[in-house]
């Protein structure tokens, strides 16, 4: 399979699996339900999910047995973005091509929608740790999940976002916000895949130091986007973050010198990646779409 066709793939089979997780159309469907389904099944790219199944098959794991973790976290990314957009942090109207949940369904529901996608998702897991024959692993998954989206982890970062002052902040200190809210989950989706395949600590420690940069990558060509991209192409609005006042990659270096950061985290990222004891062939494409997408 090439690496477009896999890419393209794996968001249609994870996207088929979601109606499974929400009694989708049945008599026990609730408002609560519905409301955070329209967020989740609006798409995105899936990243996350992708990269758990990714590190787990790696590894030599089940991507079935991967499934609730890869379902997980990706319902714990989607409610950091419902509350993200909504009035009292960005205020964002759109998201994957959608109105936001908040302007469709109200404050008050897109807020529990948001609590609705973190208690589901740390139920599935708990659930699949009971099922699991390998349920010290999965164990060791969901704890891995759940630290990095948490108050050591997304949520610090999100803290620091909205308390960074544009004045006091230079490249190292929006590294440190970008490490948390946007690496933290980012490499939890590796790691916790990689721990699902049964990858050795030493070999987890080293993806770990991986995501890392690949938080950092990430969220660079975020920032980049936002001035950049296309709002038809991303499905968000774009210019968010100078109305925001938010401090940016672009904004401190200049388009050129963030590109070449890009680039710079890119090679590091690809020559670490070929240290691991496994050649990770799609990973290394995953990380090069990174570095030129637009979306
Ligand atoms: C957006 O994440 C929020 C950040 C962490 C910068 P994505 O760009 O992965 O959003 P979706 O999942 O594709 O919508
Ligand atoms: C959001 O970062 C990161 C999280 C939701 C944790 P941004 O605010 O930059 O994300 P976008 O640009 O709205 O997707
Ligand atoms: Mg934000
Ligand atoms: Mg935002
Ligand atoms: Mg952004």
């Amino acid at each position: 399979m090439s690496y477009l066709d896999y890419y393209q793939h794996t968001p249609e089979a994870f996207d088929a699996k979601i109606p499974a997780y929400f009694d989708a159309g049945s008599p026990m469907e609730t408002a609560i339900d519905t409301c955070m389904r329209y967020s989740l099944e609006a798409g995105g790219k899936r990243l996350r999910p992708l990269l758990l199944l990714e590190f787990c098959t790696a590894y030599g794991g089940n991507d079935e047995a991967a499934y609730p973790f890869a379902m997980a976290i990706e319902m714990i990314h989607t409610y950091s973005l419902i509350h993200d957009d909504l009035p009292c942090m960005d205020d964002d109207k759109l998201r994957r091509g959608k109105p936001t949940n908040h302007v469709v369904y109200g404050e008050d529901m897109a807020v529990l929608a948001g609590d609705g996608l973190l208690n589901t998702a740390a139920e599935l897991m708990a659930q699949a740790a009971m099922a699991s024959r390998e349920s010290v692993r999965a164990l060791k998954a969901m704890y891995t999940i759940l630290k990095a989206s948490g108050t050591r982890g997304m949520i610090l970062g999100q803290v620091a976002d909205i308390k960074m002052q544009s004045q006091e902040t230079d490249v190292t200190a929006l590294d440190y916000i970008n490490h948390y809210k946007t690496g933290k989950l980012l490499t939890a989706a590796m790691t916790a895949g990689a721990v699902l395949g049964g990858a050795p600590d030493d070999e987890v420690g080293k993806i770990e130091r991986i995501g890392h940069k690949v938080g950092l990558l990430f969220q660079v060509v975020d920032d980049l986007l936002d001035l950049t991209g296309d709002v038809q192409k991303m499905g968000k609005e774009v210019h968010i973050d100078s109305r925001n006042d938010k401090v940016t990659y672009p904004l401190l270096l200049g388009i050129q010198t963030t590109q070449q950061r890009i680039e710079q985290l890119r090679d590091e990222i690809l020559a670490e990646t070929a240290s691991l004891s496994i050649h990770m062939r799609f990973f290394e494409e995953t990380i090069k779409f990174l570095t030129i997408r637009d979306h």
